[in-house]
């Protein structure tokens, strides 16, 4: 099959939900992928901080076959193995003390606003059961996390909503103390905002949140399906300032490029759920798990928190050095390898298309803004390579 071929049966097939580039990847290994057409890419997306690991990265297709081979799946009402094994992994890793799994981002925060509620009817009054979430923020599709999304375009074609949420403006402490009353039970941030913008909070900010949520006994929820998992230079973005969430949600890179989510949370939260609260029969099924710990090994023993936060330094000065050279580059924002790329003068979707036709793959958020989020074991010099066709698209649109 070519990319028009596939083109072709993607349009008359689907469901138009996505404004699909013309390009079929059909192979992917490391930070490199292969059209349909057999044509080679550089990839600064990894399926949008999906491929953690890399494409294809070794152990985790070895675990993923071996464990496909022995048992796929069985009823969450026995005991999953790899499942009690992954959440002591990220028990170890993480401020929380236990974890229940599903497939996707959205399920993961539909997990934390239930519990949020859940533990509200046991610890707070009968009226409380509001969340906070932040202006510009991303929770997910679903009806109760495209609701908790600060933003309204993709809130309102799918009125009516489900209640119980408030919004503030990301990073304005005084904005958020003012929303507080007695029925808020708890706030639900992105460390760093990704789909919004690559919005950095100023420093201080998240454990000042944290502060208010202590005073308040409000839940504190961060939302890590973007910045978990070793992106930002830290296993998970909490911990560059180090505001201990409540409960916290990972998806996209868990998996390794398989799919799973989860939401986590500390022990007293935790057991606010009872059996049958909650549920997903996918979620945390043994394949899952077993590419979930898998990829978890790889990027463990292969150094890759530590590259992500060494070479998205060396990206961010790389692109602050041609700034001086290159007008359509205004700046860079972002942290680890999550990064946006400041634009002036060419528009983003257009630079997305040039780089794509010149080997590159990258995400426009926007007019002004490309995504950067390429494997956590990208290299110096595949950086180099990326930026260089990043600055031949762009000084060719810019004229
Ligand atoms: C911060 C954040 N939360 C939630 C989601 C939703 O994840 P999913 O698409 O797996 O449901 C996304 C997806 O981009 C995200 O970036």
């Amino acid at each position: 099959m070519t990319n028009e071929q596939a083109a072709q049966l993607s349009g008359q097939y689907l469901m138009p939900t996505y404004a699909q580039l013309p390009v079929a990847f059909v192979r992917g290994a490391g930070a490199r992928l292969w059209d349909a057409d057999g044509k080679e890419y550089l990839d600064f997306v990894a399926g949008i901080a999906v491929l953690g690991p890399g494409h294809c990265h070794p152990k985790v297709v070895a675990a993923i076959c071996e464990q496909a081979h022995r048992i796929m799946h069985t009823s969450n009402l026995y005991d999953i193995p790899q499942q009690g094994l992954l959440a002591k992994k990220l028990a170890e890793l993480s401020c929380a003390d236990r974890a229940f799994f599903c497939n996707s981002g959205a399920e993961a925060n539909e997990a934390a606003i239930k519990l949020a509620r859940k533990w509200a009817g046991i610890h707070r009054e009968d009226n409380c059961r509001s969340i906070i979430t932040a202006e510009m923020s991303f929770h997910g599709r679903t009806m109760l996390t495209v609701t908790a999304t600060g933003q309204e375009k993709y809130r309102a074609p799918f009125a009516p909503l489900p209640a119980g949420f408030e919004y503030v403006p990301f990073g304005d402490i005084g904005a958020l103390e003012a929303a507080i009353d007695e029925t808020i039970c708890a706030v639900m941030l992105e460390p760093i905002q990704a789909e919004g913008g690559i919005n950095v909070p100023a420093p201080g900010y998240l454990p000042q949140v944290r502060e208010l949520c202590d005073k308040h006994n409000m839940l504190l929820i961060f939302d890590e399906v973007q910045t978990g998992m070793g992106r930002t230079g830290e296993w998970f973005g909490y911990m560059d300032e180090g505001a201990e969430p409540d409960i916290f949600t990972l998806a996209k890179s868990l998996g390794g490029g398989f799919p799973i989510g989860a939401c986590l949370a500390r022990e007293e939260v935790a057991n606010a759920f009872e059996a049958s609260n909650h549920a997903a029969t996918f979620g945390g099924n043994h394949l899952a798990c077993a590419a979930a710990l898998a990829a978890i090994e790889a990027i463990e023993t292969e150094g890759m928190v530590q590259n992500a936060g060494e070479v998205g330094q060396y990206f961010a000065d790389a692109v602050e050095a041609l700034k001086a050279d290159y007008d359509f580059l205004a700046g860079v924002r972002g942290r680890g390898l999550l990064r946006g790329l400041e634009l002036e003068g060419v528009d983003g979707r257009e630079l997305q298309k040039a780089c794509l036709r010149d080997g590159l793959v990258v995400n426009a958020l926007g007019e002004d803004l490309l995504r950067i989020a390429p494997p956590l074991n990208i290299t110096r010099a595949e950086i180099d390579e990326g930026l260089a066709i990043i600055v031949r698209a762009g000084e060719g649109m810019a004229g």
